[in-house]
């Protein structure tokens, strides 16, 4: 079987990347309490273990935000009308087909989508998904953009209307000041009377929430874990992976999960590539990411707050998982 590469447009470039993770390794553990932000967890494997957390019978997110994309991709379509659609954070793109499909096919005035533009921190994801996609719909145009979606985002890919697409819950993985900053850039980047189109995890049942996030087969540790063997692969650091217990607990005033490692014993940890050591205490734990869920109304303001208030809001039978779509304001 030929298989043929799929081109990428990096906008981080290699030097970028390792720059940028010296400075937050630096900046996480040498804070109080230690951190390691969650874009890291995603080099190859790391995507591969995502993808394994979205089938695991705990994992509820990925199965109830796919049901409300199934049952509503036809209303998305006809409200947007989009012909280049921009997704920020995705990963397999899988849930995003039954999006393409609806939108390929509804044509309000005679067009429908021309273009795909999918943005991940993760090359080894887009190259998947960009390679899948190319094949499944050979009429579509698909870019596959290595970026970071915590930086502008103008100028977006044409042609309009379109529709930046944001959907998993990332959105809570982002601390409140970054989400504000987020999206103001996704509203600054479009055109009024565009859309953005927002997956969001809902203030839902504690026990199943947290479940979610320590899952009994422990594929979500693992993906936890996966941060150390990356900060040890690209700085050459020391952490003794094996060491570090999975933590995941929600944190009922910041309404987040909070996913922590956790030290089995003392150890100075030396991270060459960051020009660091940094000594770690038996049971100290280290933030490796948070992940807010909603209300409905909060999330709503927030949006119209920036330009983006919200034209309809789906949510699921259990209330768990919610999708918004904005249009920016005229
Ligand atoms: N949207 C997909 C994937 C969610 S996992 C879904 O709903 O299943 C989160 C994705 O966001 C991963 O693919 C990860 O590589 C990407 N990501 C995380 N932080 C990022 C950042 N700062 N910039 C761009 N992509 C990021
Ligand atoms: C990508 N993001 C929305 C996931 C979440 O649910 O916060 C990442 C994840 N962390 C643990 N499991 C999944």
């Amino acid at each position: 079987m030929t298989t043929t590469p799929v081109d990428l447009d990096i906008r981080i470039p290699t030097d970028n990347r390792a720059q940028a993770l010296r400075a937050d390794v630096r900046a996480g553990l040498t804070g109080s309490p230690k951190s390691l932000p969650p874009k890291w967890f995603y080099d190859a494997h790391g995507s591969d273990l995502f993808d394994a957390i979205t089938e695991l019978d705990e994992y509820y997110p990925t199965r109830t935000e796919r049901q409300l994309i199934v049952e509503h991709a036809d209303d998305i379509a006809a409200l947007t009308g989009t012909a280049t659609l921009i997704e920020l954070g995705s990963g397999s793109s899988d849930k995003t087909r039954r999006l393409i499909d609806a939108m390929s096919t509804h044509r309000d005035d005679g067009s429908g989508l021309q273009h795909y533009a999918p943005l991940d921190v993760s090359p080894s994801a887009l190259r998947g998904a960009v390679g899948r996609l190319r094949a499944e719909y050979p009429g579509l145009r698909v870019d596959g953009i290595v970026a970071d979606f915590t930086g502008t985002l103008a100028p977006l890919p044409g042609p309009g209307p379109r529709t930046v697409a944001f959907l998993g819950g990332t959105i809570g993985n982002l601390e409140p000041t970054a989400r504000k900053r987020f999206l103001t850039n996704v509203s600054a980047a479009l055109e009024p009377g565009e859309h953005f189109l927002l997956g969001a995890g809902l203030v839902a049942d504690e026990t199943a929430m947290q479940r979610a996030y320590d899952d009994a087969s422990g594929v979500t540790a693992a993906f936890n874990r996966n941060v150390l063997t990356v900060v040890n692969r690209e700085l050459g650091a020391d952490f003794d992976v094996d060491s570090y217990r999975h933590v995941a607990v929600w944190n009922a005033d910041d309404e987040w999960i909070e996913m922590r490692l956790r030290a089995t014993h003392d150890a100075r940890v030396h991270i060459p590539g960051a020009d660091l050591a940094v000594d770690v205490a038996a049971d100290e734990e280290i933030l490796t990411e948070i992940s807010a869920k909603f209300r409905p109304d909060t999330l709503s303001a927030e949006l119209a707050a920036v330009g983006l208030p919200v034209q309809q809001l789906w949510t699921d039978p259990a209330d768990r998982f919610a999708i918004f779509l904005s249009s920016k304001r005229l």
